[in-house]
């Protein structure tokens, strides 16, 4: 586009100055280093007042992550770049940036060319602040650690028909669930149906041993112990699996009328925070020690036999928590660790243990209301309750995955209305 101060010269004159715009903006704009790296400004050579700060990006990376047709199937969103062949030395060559579309076009010493938006790369730069940004708002929300007095303020409550009829609601739920690792839904229906229809707003139920949807109310010859009208000591539930159900929902049908069948909760990361700062020599022992978490039984007629070895305390290359496993009940005699690993484990173990049960807050739920909280975080229990003939305590629960979960909330952040978080069509 040629500025409408430019018609009034002559031809000749007027591709002078276009030449030399062309050329100011090549110098002020992107270039590159050594061929290895592309230089581009941060907002644009078009911004005023003038932009002094760029973003740096790896060639290779750039080629990588070319979306043209070729190098991207664009229905699929996939790259399809022929790695076989792939050129980790690629050069840039030459880089101009359009000022009009807001694009840079770079040619590689393997002779392409490739064009990138560049909204697209702001969203990819590899500053500290744009990483940290897109790892804490878009690929997981940072958990909010809690201590049990705190659990009044931060417990947020949502309306069942919000949830299942506003996008917003469902998100704010999500949302909640990922940083603070519980909330509460109420005003639910008193049906059977309730966990389903939560977990299908938001993906699909996870099946577990226990089938989709199961029923906690204590039952004679038990098959499981919360299957017990006992008091049920803080646990995170299905520590025996590899893959553990991530988020609980516990919608209350009949509540106890008795003293009991409160529940019990513990940010398990607060409590692995506590034992860190307090009892840092017995923090590495259930950070490295391998337990043997079981679960024996059968169900319709299919037995099982579960064991997953797992620390009580799971951390990721970073440092930072992945998964709390505590389960008294179910915590297998097999301890496969050396000898010397035992006495230390157990006196640690037992720290953490009581860390966790003077932190414990207790409430009740009532009917109606869904309990929904994060099994690989939370700890969580429930006092001990009379049934009575004209009282059946009466929970139905239902478990869903972070995967599903996770996903959609990228989904409902990416449709808010300038967004800007990340998801974009080449995703
Ligand atoms: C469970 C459980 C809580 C309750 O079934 O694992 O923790 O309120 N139940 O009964
Ligand atoms: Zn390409
Ligand atoms: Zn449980």
């Amino acid at each position: 586009m040629i500025a409408p101060a430019l018609y009034s010269l002559t031809r000749a004159a007027r591709n002078t100055v276009v030449q030399i715009q062309k050329a100011v903006r090549r110098h002020l704009t992107a270039s590159v280093e050594d061929g290895k790296y592309v230089l581009v400004p941060r907002d644009g050579a078009s911004k005023s007042p003038p932009v002094k700060t760029t973003m740096k990006f790896p060639s290779v990376w750039l080629r990588d992550n070319c979306y043209c047709e070729k190098c991207f199937h664009q229905s699929s969103k996939s790259r399809r770049i022929d790695w076989d062949y792939f050129d980790t030395e690629v050069l840039a060559l030459d880089v101009q940036f359009d000022t009009v579309t807001e694009q840079v076009v770079i040619k590689w010493s393997d002779q392409h060319t490739s064009t990138y938006d560049l909204k697209w790369l702001s969203e990819r730069e590899f500053s500290d602040e744009r990483r940290q940004k897109y790892l804490n708002s878009f690929y997981r929300p940072k958990p909010k650690h809690w201590a049990g007095q705190q659990l009044k303020e931060i417990m947020e409550t949502f309306q069942y028909q919000d949830v299942m009829r506003s996008d917003d609601a469902l998100r704010r739920w999500l949302e909640t669930l990922a940083v603070r690792g519980v909330a509460i839904i109420e005003d639910a229906p008193l049906e059977q149906t309730v966990v389903r229809q939560l977990a299908d707003r938001v993906g699909f139920i996870r099946r577990t041993t226990y089938g989709e949807e199961f029923i906690v109310q204590a039952k004679p010859g038990a098959k499981n112990y919360a299957y017990l009208s006992d008091p049920l000591p803080l646990h995170t539930d299905l520590p025996y699996y590899e893959y553990k159900p991530s988020v609980n929902i516990l919608h209350c049908l009949v509540q106890s009328q008795s003293e009991g069948g409160s529940n019990l909760l513990v940010d398990g990361f607060h409590i692995a925070d506590r034992l860190q700062a307090e009892h840092p020599a017995d923090y590495r022992i259930l950070t490295e020690t391998l337990v043997d978490w079981n679960d024996i039984g059968s169900e319709d007629g299919r037995s099982f036999h579960n064991i997953w070895r797992a620390p009580v305390i799971c951390l990721d290359s970073d440092g930072n928590y992945t998964r709390i496993n505590h389960s008294i009940p179910q915590r297998d005699s097999h301890f496969s660790v050396p000898l010397s690993t035992v006495l230390p484990w157990y006196r640690a173990y037992a720290k953490f243990v009581r860390l966790a049960r003077c932190d414990a807050f207790a409430f009740k739920t009532k009917p109606g209301d869904v309990l929904t909280f994060n099994n690989i975080r939370l700890l969580h229990g429930r006092t001990g309750y009379d049934d009575s003939e004209q009282n059946v305590r009466y929970i139905v629960g239902a478990y869903l995955d972070w995967d599903i979960i996770y996903s959609k909330l990228r989904v409902l952040k990416s449709a808010q209305p300038g967004s800007g978080g990340g998801c974009d069509a080449a995703e």
